[in-house]
This record gives structure tokens, sequence and C-alpha cells, in this order.
């Protein structure tokens, strides 16, 4: 088994654990943990923390540190000082909105699962050329929907998508029922608002609401 498929089986592990991965801006590293731990309450395991904040890293080692039963990954990753800091901090697993040959070089030089985003069958097929099986379909809902990733189930049967930007809830079961998506990516789960004012048990109900959508 080489290096890729290696990482991209524990992605693949880590992509199932819940029909949702909840996308999070994490502002005050103080709400980490316990977002974190409401999340995994309501039953959803793969957490991705953005680094669009200079609280991002911090909150992931928070997370890996102390939140059991959590898989804190790393998302809007873009370049090779990132993915590798972000491992450092705890992180097992990382998103990116694209894929750059330079980006995919240091994950291939990197013992932390990439999770590449793409918007096109050509970017998907380069990235099946370089061993992925397993991509972030970005911007979901702008670049086509789950009509576009239904067409692409036929041609490129080998890949599984975890489509995100633009779906919440009821738009989720409409990507979760084709045959090429393994998950969903959304920031749905963690509004601003409630992580503001502290609302755990709030972001634990819509964890329990996006963790039951498999059944659905
Ligand atoms: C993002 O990278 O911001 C994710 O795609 C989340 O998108 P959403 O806010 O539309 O769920």
């Amino acid at each position: 088994m080489t290096g890729i498929e290696y990482k991209q089986n524990i992605l693949a592990d880590i992509l199932a654990l819940a029909p949702v991965v909840p996308v999070v801006i994490v502002d005050d590293v103080g709400h980490a943990v316990p977002m974190a731990r409401a999340l995994v309450a309501g039953g959803i395991r793969a957490i991705e923390v953005t680094l669009r904040t200079s609280a991002a890293l911090d909150a992931i080692h928070a997370i890996a540190a102390e939140v059991e039963g959590a898989a804190v990954g790393v998302g809007t990753v873009l370049d090779a000082e990132q993915l590798q800091a972000a491992r450092a901090a705890g992180a097992r697993f990382a998103v990116s909105p694209g894929a750059t040959p330079r980006l995919l070089d240091a994950a291939d030089a990197d013992e932390l699962p990439l999770l590449p985003g793409v918007a096109t069958a050509g970017e998907a097929m380069g990235l099946l050329e370089r061993g992925y099986r397993h991509l972030k379909f970005f911007p979901a809902v702008p670049a086509g929907g789950a009509k576009l990733l239904a067409a692409w189930a036929s041609p490129l049967p080998q890949i599984r998508f975890c489509p995100t930007g633009g779906i919440g809830l009821a738009s989720a079961p409409a990507f979760l029922a084709l045959p090429n998506v393994v998950c969903v990516g959304g920031s749905w789960l963690t509004p601003k608002d409630k992580l503001a004012t502290g609302d755990w048990a709030g972001i634990q109900r819509l964890a329990r609401e996006a963790a039951a959508l498999r059944s659905a």
C-alpha cells in the first residue's frame, strides 16, 4: 500500500464517522473545547477547524488534547507550512478549498491525510491520477449542487465526495442520497451567535439533528 492509499483509508474512516463534518470558525480559543464537546455529545465526531482566525491552531490543539471522541481536522489549508503547523497542533486530517501542485507535493511528504477541494471533472481526474479517492466538492451549491455530483457518479465511480459550501440541514439529504457522497460539510452546526453566547446546548441540538441525517 502506498502512502497516499494509506492516508486516504484513514481519511475514509474519519469521513464515515458522521453524515456531516462541521466547518468551524473559532474566534475565541475558549470556545473550542465546549463547542467540540457539544458536537461529540450530539453525535458529530469529525470537526474541521478552519485556519481563518488567529485562534485556530490553539483551538485544534485544545480539542485534540481535551475532547475525547473528537477527530479534529484543519480546514482552509493553503500551503505546506499550514499543513505542518496543523499536524503539530494535533490535527488528524486536513481540508483545502482547492489543490495546487505545491500543496499536493507537501501533502505527499506529510503524514496528515488531505481532503483537497475540486469543482470540475478535470480537477478530480488530476487528483485521481495522484491517488486521491476522497475529495471535497467546493463550493458545492454554487458549483452545480447535487445534480453535478450525480452526473459525475457514472464517469468517476472511484471517487467519493464530501460536498461543502451552501449546504444546510434541509438540502443535505439530496447530497447524502447520492452513491458518490460519503458526508457533507457545513458551517450551520456552529453558528456565530451560538458560539458568541456559549449556547452549547443549542450546538448539541444542531449536531443531533445533523447526526440523524444518515437514516433520513
Ligand atoms: C467554507 O469553507 O466556508 C465551507 O464551505 C462552509 O460553507 P457554508 O458556510 O456554506 O456551510
